[in-house]
């Protein structure tokens, strides 16, 4: 089955507007056109780098959204808001929301629910402590990460599951390949039970920790491994598009 790569650069809590838009320009001049490629910017400057991208198939991205549809919710962001400034796809899940901020399965539950449903393309991180890995407990950690979604998400374009170990998140410690494929082929065949085998073999599996250029065409190129969520990395356009360039 020959998925399309998926490369996404997570800008995290970066840039400044007018760094948050050169970067984006940059990336939206350098991408190639054979792999997906997206940026999520901090939501303030959603509309500032939805207009540096106008005219690419650089996709916008949110890396958070809110699961109500409008409301008494204040500081919070719905989906609805989120397309009215042309993203397209939606972080749930990620290690530095569950773990740093505090969101509990349930919530992210709910916010993949909104997300999927809004029409969104969903990125769902997923991934172990070191501690759990420790304990050899990353595939019960990662299966109880994938239960948080639907059954009822049954179009596979628009999920895209992110692995990332919490311990090579921003620590310059990336997985190992063999580590890597061996939970990619793990999450994809838990697809293949939740939905059916052709589902799971249309899904991308990223992965994400400490992705870099020297890094990324090995990475990548594991038979599981349909492209990445970068961190660090994604904030210098050239370092981005070496990694864009060097996925399959
Ligand atoms: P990193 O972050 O590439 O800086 O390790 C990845 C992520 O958190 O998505």
């Amino acid at each position: 089955m020959a998925r399309t790569s998926f490369v996404a650069g997570n800008w995290k809590m970066n840039t400044n507007k007018a760094t948050a838009v050169e970067l984006a320009k940059a990336v939206a001049k350098g991408a190639p056109t054979r792999v997906d490629v997206g940026v999520a910017p901090p939501f303030v400057y959603l509309h500032a780098v939805g207009q540096a991208l106008a005219g690419s198939k650089v996709l916008l991205g949110a890396q958070d959204v809110y699961f109500e549809k409008n409301g008494a919710f204040t500081g919070e962001i719905s989906v609805e808001m989120l397309k009215d400034l042309g993203v397209r796809f939606c972080l749930t899940g990620h290690s530095e929301r569950r773990h740093v901020i505090g969101e509990s399965s349930a919530l992210v539950a709910r916010k993949a629910e909104a997300v999927y449903a809004g029409g969104l393309i969903l990125i769902h991180c997923v991934g172990e402590k070191l501690e759990q890995r420790d304990a050899n407990q990353t595939l019960q950690v990662v299966q109880a990460q994938l239960n948080e979604l639907s059954r009822k998400m049954d179009d596979p374009a628009r999920m895209v599951i992110a692995y990332e170990p919490v311990w090579a998140i921003g620590t310059g410690r990336n997985a190992t390949d063999q580590q890597a494929q061996e939970v990619h082929a793990f999450i994809r065949q838990t697809l293949g039970t939740m939905w059916n085998k052709d589902y799971a073999d249309r899904v991308r599996i990223q992965y994400g920790g400490s992705m870099k250029p020297e890094n990324a065409k090995s990475l990548t190129s594991q038979t599981d491994v349909d492209g990445g969520l970068i961190g660090g990395a994604a904030l210098k356009a050239d370092a981005f598009l070496a990694i864009v360039n060097a996925a399959k």
